[in-house]
């Protein structure tokens, strides 16, 4: 098979041996960014995220006045606008990054001024009407094409509300946080099911007072924000793919150091110990309240067992879903996902090309709305593999096809540099072939 600038052949593998540490979390790296480049004086953080969603977010901000300096390859400090923007001389480009455009939004609102958000293709299809209906609930006026992206904002005062989210959504909450934070008087925001709290924790860490009852966040503005430093722990979600990969091979052994254990996060190492994996997490450190620490797996000699994932776990794992339904032929059981729907407005359908993907390389899957049912004790030949463009598509099928006999192309694995730009050479230094 010949390989174009996009693509990347993937060879089988024998095992997964090796030490890692992985770039900085995208989701706290959006944060920081976004309350750094709000907050009075300047932030310095270190293993910022290195994808494209993150650099989107930087000019995003750099765009509203904040001083945004690269000063090395993963460290950036950003002296903020100390609560006021700056009326922006461009359209604001959000890039692929659904969390950019939801909560940026969130921050303009209540800011003098019109601001129009635009994103790549995929971000034009993605909804943001989840991020609007809110809004407007506190007075804001947001102009959508179709539900989508441009997204145009008149910004002004707000009133606080109290909103229950109606689908489980940390970019949607953190965007009435951004919100509330600069609208008098106390807002709160009730969810379900418990979504990832970057956001608090990063609000919190800039100076700002909320509380959390139960399901309930209450956060009271107006609140300003002040400068820290900070190192981002390792990305989670970028690890899955490593995880996943050295679960797939006895004798297997892999060491992520520096990882963020954020619980609200954690849900995988859990679900990869149901299926027999062997984890342990190591000297534990908290830093501005997210938890970090050395991540050790091995996988059983006797192979993977199941696991059904549904209900609030489906809501937790929402990003970790790709890599676990392309590994699910290699178990012994199967992997069951339902629950899922939120998956089909991801950067792609994701559970359609998962299926379509999982068939190309010769597996049984059966789709559902909201989820997939693949069979374990599968073989999977290498095949042609259509990521979409989207960077989990493209990496879950690296994975896969670590067991799979024959090479594996993958159409569009650049797209991985969305979040994980190294995530092709790291493969290659712990994949022994
Ligand atoms: C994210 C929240 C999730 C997740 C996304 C990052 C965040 O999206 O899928 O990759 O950083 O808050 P939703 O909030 O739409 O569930």
């Amino acid at each position: 098979m010949s390989t174009a600038a996009h693509d990347r052949l993937i060879r089988p593998a024998r095992n997964i041996i090796g030490s890692l540490r992985l770039p900085g979390d995208k989701s706290i790296s959006h944060r920081y960014a976004m309350l750094g480049g709000f907050a009075e004086g300047t932030s310095r953080f270190t293993n910022f995220s290195t994808g494209a969603d993150c650099a989107s977010t930087l000019a995003c901000m750099a765009e509203l006045g904040a001083r945004v300096s690269r000063t090395g390859p993963d460290s950036v400090e950003i002296t903020g606008v100390a609560g006021r923007v700056t009326p922006p001389a461009h359209l604001l480009d959000c890039g692929n990054s659904g969390s950019t455009m939801r909560m940026i939004s969130g921050l303009l609102a209540p800011q003098s001024g019109r601001f129009t958000l635009i994103g790549d293709a995929s971000l034009s299809r993605r909804p943001m009407d989840r991020i609007r209906k809110p809004l407007e609930a506190m007075g804001a006026r947001l102009t959508l094409t179709d539900g989508h992206a441009p997204l145009t904002i008149d910004g002004g005062p707000l009133r606080a509300i109290d909103y229950a989210t109606p689908v489980p959504s940390a970019q949607v909450k953190s965007s009435i946080l951004f919100a509330a934070l600069q609208t008098a008087g106390p807002t709160s925001i009730l969810e379900e099911v418990r979504t990832r709290d970057h956001s608090e924790l990063a609000l919190r860490a800039f100076g700002a007072r909320l509380s959390r009852k139960g399901p309930s966040i209450s956060i009271s503005g107006p609140q300003s924000l002040h400068a820290i430093d900070a190192a981002v722990p390792g990305d989670l979600s970028s690890a899955a793919f490593f995880l996943s990969a050295a679960a797939l091979f006895p004798g297997s052994s892999l060491v992520l150091d520096s990882m963020g254990l954020n619980p609200t996060r954690a849900a995988l190492l859990d679900v990869l110990t149901t299926l027999g994996a062997r984890i342990n997490v190591l000297n534990l450190e908290e830093k501005h309240s997210e938890l970090a620490g050395v991540v050790q797996i091995t996988a059983p000699p006797e192979g993977l067992g199941a696991i059904e994932v549904s209900g609030a776990l489906a809501a937790q794992l929402i990003d970790e879903l790709p890599v676990l339904a392309a590994i699910a032929p290699f178990t012994g059981g199967g992997i069951r996902i339902r629950g899922a729907r939120e998956l089909r407005v991801k950067e792609s359908d994701r559970i359609a090309l998962v299926a379509r993907n999982l068939r190309a390389m010769g597996a049984e899957v059966t789709e559902f709305d909201d989820g997939l049912d693949v069979p374990g004790g599968q073989s999977l030949h290498g095949a042609v593999i259509d990521s979409g463009g989207d960077h989990r598509i493209a990496m879950a099928f690296s994975v896969a096809a670590l067991r799979a006999s024959g090479d594996t192309l993958i159409h569009g694995a650049d797209s991985a540099a969305i979040s994980f730009p190294e995530f092709f050479d790291l493969l290659d230094q712990v994949a022994e072939h």
